[in-house]
This record gives C-alpha cells, structure tokens and sequence, in this order.
C-alpha cells in the first residue's frame, strides 16, 4: 500500500516461486517466498519505498497485474519462473510499461540448462540480476533505487 508521497514497487514472482523454502533447496535456496517479502519489505522502508509483493502460478494474472503497474507503481522487480523462457505475452506486457524493470533470478540460469539460458523478459528488462539466491532481490531493489534517485 503507497503512503502519501512514497514510491511504490511492484515485486511479481511467477509459477512455483510460492514453492520456495521446499522446492530444491540446494538450487534456490531454504528461505520462502515470505521470507523474502520481509527482508525486501525492511530495505524498502530504509530507502522510503512501498512494497507491492504478489506471486500467481498463472499467465494471465502475471499480464494483468503488469498493466495495472501504469500509473501505481515507479517500477517492476519480476521473477518471472519458468514464464522467462516461454511468454511472449509477458514480454509483450512488460514493453507496454513504461517504468524501469529488473529481472531477478534466484538462481543462475546461464549455469543451468541450456532452454533456462534464453529469457523473453530481458529485452525488456534495464538489467538483470541472477545467481544470488535471496539476495537476488535485495540487489533488485537497489538497483532500482539506483535508477529512480
Ligand atoms: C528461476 C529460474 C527459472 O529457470 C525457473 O523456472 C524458476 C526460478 C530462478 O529464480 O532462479 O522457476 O526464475
């Protein structure tokens, strides 16, 4: 929720990244989804911004909450899942906004398999940050600060 004259950023994660804490852990790390909301939630409040904090297993849900960026927030930090290598409706969604957009990976997906080494979200995205577990978004976030100050 933005408070008065605060910046709001819209943090989307997508398919099984609500499966976090359990999902692979030596991939993507023991912390869950709420986990990482908090950490991010408390460098927001530092840096005077409002967190937007939404994860959905679905496409189109992802989509819409991307349209619905354009006027509500100052920027979008997405970990998109397995949707980064398969939708060009993000794509499409994300090049109709816009704001600056950080991609954010937990994982290091130029490590992995190779159909993870191609992403539809990056030609859209100001930079991308991957390989860092947790840490990944805390790094967004600055970056994004970086970017709006
Ligand atoms: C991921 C990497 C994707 O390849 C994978 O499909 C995910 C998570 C990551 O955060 O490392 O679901 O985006």
């Amino acid at each position: 929720m933005t408070k008065g004259s605060e910046k709001n950023i819209l943090v989307l994660n997508g398919p099984n990244l609500n499966m976090l804490g359990t999902r692979e852990p030596e991939i993507y790390g023991s912390e869950t989804l709420s986990d990482i909301e908090k950490n991010m939630i408390t460098l927001a409040e530092e840096l005077g911004y409002a967190i937007d904090f939404r994860q959905s297993n679905s496409e189109s849900e992802l989509v819409g909450w991307i349209q619905d960026a354009r006027g509500s927030s100052s920027a979008i930090l997405l970990n998109a899942g397995a949707f980064t290598h398969t939708s060009v409706a993000i794509l499409d969604a994300l090049q109709a906004v816009d704001m600056p957009i950080i991609e954010v990976h937990l994982s290091n997906i130029f490590r992995r398999e190779k159909f993870r080494h191609h992403s539809y979200v990056s030609p859209a995205a100001n930079g991308v940050i991957c390989g860092f577990g947790s840490n990944s978004y805390i790094l967004a976030l600055e970056a994004a600060h970086k970017i709006l100050s």
